[in-house]
């Protein structure tokens, strides 16, 4: 009886173990397989130039469009401390990630949500470092939602059909990912 029992318990062990495995593994590729961006934070070299153009204020409500591990926000928040900032995400890993970088900094809050479904009409300054199909897609949404004024750094991927304020190279070494910060102004 006990070995019966000893069995069933390790069986339903795998089973969930297995069931772990491969929702995490598909919490990890949903970026990639659904074509949205997958999970590559920003290079080091662009950190400061990107915060350069988004010089936050006390009243800024920075947003990061795909906030990955948190990265951005960590380093945003040792130059701006006093900004309100949020990070939207919706893969599970990177998000856990991120909550737990972030988890000594009051300022920020990571959201796990899709940011197709996200309402950035209260944002001030975004950044986001995606595909260039996903800006595409994004331009209308930001187009409908955004105030007048709002800032938003694109990391390499242009929003094809508006004009930027302007390109600043962040490298033009060709190996690296990050090359050009895109800034737009609406
Ligand atoms: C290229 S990574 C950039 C991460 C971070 N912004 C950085 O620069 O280090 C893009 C991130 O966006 C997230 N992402 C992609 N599509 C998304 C969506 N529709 N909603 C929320 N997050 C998304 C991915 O999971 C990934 O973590």
């Amino acid at each position: 009886m006990t070995h019966i029992i000893v069995n069933v318990i390790y069986f339903l062990t795998m089973i969930l173990l297995l069931v772990a495995t491969v929702w995490i593994v598909f919490s990890l590729l949903r970026s990639t397989l659904f074509g949205h961006a997958p999970f590559i934070p920003v290079m080091d070299h662009a950190i400061d130039p990107i915060l350069s153009e988004l010089d936050l204020g006390q009243d800024s409500l920075f947003i990061e469009i795909g906030c990955g591990n948190g990265k951005v926000l960590v380093a945003a928040t040792q130059k701006f401390p006093q900004t309100k900032m949020i990070g939207i995400e919706h893969d599970l890993v990177p998000y856990f990630i991120a909550r737990f970088n972030t988890r000594k900094l009051p300022n920020v809050s990571i959201v796990r949500q899709n940011f197709f479904s996200y309402d950035f009409s209260k944002a001030t300054h975004l950044f986001a470092y995606l595909l260039p199909g996903v800006m595409d897609d994004l331009g209308g949404k930001l187009d409908r939602e955004l105030q007048p004024g709002t800032i938003l750094v694109s990391c390499d991927f242009k929003i094809s059909r508006k004009q930027p304020l302007r390109i600043v190279t962040v490298s033009a070494k060709k190996s690296d990912l990050a090359k050009n910060l895109f800034i737009y102004k609406w």
